[in-house]
């Protein structure tokens, strides 16, 4: 593997501080180290800049739309070179808008379609319409699906956007608190959606092995994983903007990188919403980006059952 590092921080698709600074704290929890450890190259692009911009009015209700729009403009050139360059992008957010940017890129950079294993309590499909808060986090799917563009009004910041993931294409996993408005979009356009339900009633174990035959039953397509680090339960990951109780455990959280991780598919990854500032003491900052970091590893080949070189000779 190969993996290329982005940082990308960025928190104005959410009102709360401090998610700006995940991509540093997760670097500092020596993410590249343990990643070559694991017997990966690793080429880190840094942190992206992204330009202030004044008088950022709200377009109906959607929020920031022109700091949104430039910032994921830029994450979405630097996916795509990341990628063309032979890596495996991984962007550090930064807030979950930021997967807008990240797919797009992902998508531009090869042949065919992607799919999207979107890993999250939260569906972060509302419309901008539909939308309960402005916050674009929790729009980013609407603008990459084909099928919903027609719902979709004229955002002039967003207008390079290309819808370039199909519905049949998308696999939900660990969604625990979701609108109205969502559920019915999930709905109409037919959605795979492993909900904490299906997580508790089947395991994770039968969750994964049904997203890989659903994902697998057409054409293998490259897998985008995007990584929301609410998905996992509050109690071991609380420094996030919006937790939401009866989340993953650690092991789900992990198991479900090691078997995305073993299909050889895996083509980009983003881990987003590590709020330093949301945690309330150190521990519980250090939990969070901990948990993130092995959910990376995981991602990238590391197995919990333990790992050797493919040229280990016995002394
Ligand atoms: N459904 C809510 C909204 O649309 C919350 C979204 C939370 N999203 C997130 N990426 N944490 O605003
Ligand atoms: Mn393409
Ligand atoms: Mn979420
Ligand atoms: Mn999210």
């Amino acid at each position: 593997h190969s993996v290329g590092i982005i940082g990308a921080p960025f928190s104005k698709g959410q009102p709360r501080g401090g998610v700006e600074k995940g991509p540093n704290v997760i670097r500092s929890a020596g993410l590249a180290d343990k990643l070559k450890a694991q017997g990966c190259s690793v080429k880190d692009y840094g942190n992206l800049c992204f330009e202030e911009v004044p008088g950022d009015e709200p377009v109906g209700r959607v929020k920031r739309p022109g700091a949104v729009g430039s910032a994921n403009q830029r994450l979405a050139h630097a996916v795509y070179t990341a990628k063309t360059e032979g890596h495996t992008p991984l962007m550090l957010g930064g807030d979950h808008s930021l997967a807008i940017g990240s797919i797009h890129g992902h998508a531009a950079a090869i042949p065919g379609d992607l799919s999207v294993v979107w890993v999250d309590a939260h569906a972060d499909i509302n419309t901008p319409l539909t939308t309960p808060t402005g916050n674009v986090h929790g729009q980013s799917m609407s603008y990459l699906i084909r099928e919903l563009q027609s719902k979709i009004p004229v955002i002039p910041q967003f207008s390079w956007i290309k819808p370039c993931v199909s519905a049949k294409d998308i696999v939900y996993i660990g969604l625990r608190d979701v609108d109205p408005e969502e559920h019915y979009i999930l709905k109409y356009l037919g959605i795979k959606v492993f909900s904490m339900t299906e997580v508790d009633g089947l395991g994770i174990a039968r969750v994964m092995e049904e997203t890989c035959d659903y994902l697998f039953s057409h054409v293998k397509k490259p897998i985008h994983l995007s990584y929301d680090i609410d998905a996992i339960d509050p109690s071991l990951t609380p420094a996030t903007g919006t937790p939401a109780v009866g989340g993953l455990t650690y092991r789900e959280g992990v198991y479900i990188t090691e078997h995305i991780c073993q299909t050889g598919l895996l083509s980009a990854v983003d881990l987003v919403e590590v709020n330093p500032q949301q945690g309330t003491t150190e521990a519980q900052v250090q939990s969070t980006v901990d948990i993130a970091v092995d959910v990376l590893l995981g991602c990238f080949g590391r197995r919990r059952a333990g790992n050797h070189p493919a040229d280990y000779c016995l002394p």
